[in-house]
């Protein structure tokens, strides 16, 4: 599909190739070098809203250019709410295999009231096997539940926080990764969201879980668990599922209200490195219209309220 926009008068051809039914677009036609257009913009916006993530190849960026191109689309986060940023850009997360894996599927930073909408992560390191990026459509995972199921999906609400019973425990983990977690817990975040949030734009539901999601409202752990173990089957199934074998100088961009990610742990112990710079969000919104509300923890310091 070629897409052209001449609102600003500047005539843009952007290409949308998709990489499967459900998930995914390779685009070409943009040079993400330069200031975007409002039309080019407005044209990739439409493209995330429909693909869920975008490939961009040869982009040719450094961290600066990275964050001109996320801050098209809205006001950046800080690079995460305890973790630092890369030195001199405090927009960028470095995404680090020393640093841990995130083999595990989650929404990124689920655990404040208002996550970022849009990431971005750009190949700096790859290594020379292994190391997809693995992005899960969640609303063709609302879609494909039976209807009792969406039914009850729409009614609940699940807690959300960065400090949760961990797969791997306290004691079986190295005295680095041990200091990593207690960074990442320095700050205690709870929020409650909808299990089935409603897309802002495209008035689209998606399941909004992920590995941040402990508990539902209401029922015990053990019951939780088993809901969202059910609800999460659905997200990761293969069909709605886009596996990115990243390659150098590429950028994807995805919508992180309405995806979940895993990066897979298949390099041995070769480096893997991405930047990650994500556009602040909204505060999710259910299906019966109620907003989520924060528990615990404050993250103004991370991300601007819209
Ligand atoms: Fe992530």
């Amino acid at each position: 599909m070629t897409i052209t926009e001449s609102s600003t008068g500047t005539a843009t051809a952007i290409t949308v190739r998709k990489v499967t039914g459900r998930i995914g677009a390779e685009i070409s036609g943009v040079d993400l070098s330069r200031e975007l257009d409002p039309g080019t913009v407005a044209a990739l916006r439409t493209a995330v809203n429909e693909h869920k993530a975008l490939v961009f190849r040869d982009v040719h960026l450094d961290d600066a250019g990275q964050e001109r191109f996320a801050r098209s689309f809205g006001e950046l986060t800080t690079a995460h709410p305890t973790v630092p940023a890369q030195e001199g850009a405090p927009n960028v997360l470095p995404v680090d295999s020393e640093q841990g894996r995130a083999n595990h599927w989650h929404t990124d930073v689920t655990f404040v009231l208002n996550p970022p909408q849009l990431s971005t992560l750009r190949s700096i390191v790859i290594p020379p096997y292994g190391g997809e990026t693995l992005i899960a459509n969640s609303a063709a995972a609302y879609r494909d539940l039976p209807a009792p199921l969406r039914a009850f999906a729409d009614t609940l609400w699940a807690v959300h926080t960065n400090d949760y019973d961990y797969a791997v425990p306290q004691e079986g983990l190295d005295e680095e990764a041990r200091e990593r977690r207690s960074v990442f817990t320095s700050i205690t975040y709870e929020t409650v969201h909808p299990v089935v949030r409603v897309h802002p734009l495209t008035g689209e539901r998606g399941l909004f879980i992920g590995g941040f999601a402990q508990r539902i409202v209401g029922l015990s752990a053990a019951e939780s668990r088993d809901v969202l173990r059910l609800l999460q089957s659905y997200v990761t199934r293969p069909e709605n599922v886009l596996r990115w074998r990243w390659e150098p100088d590429q950028l994807v961009l995805f919508d992180n209200r309405i995806t979940q990610h895993y990066a897979v742990d298949n390099y041995d112990d070769q480096p893997r490195r991405l930047n990650r710079v994500t556009v602040a969000g909204d505060v999710p919104v259910g299906p019966d219209g109620s907003k989520s509300h924060s528990v615990k923890g404050d993250a103004s310091h991370y991300t601007p309220l819209p």
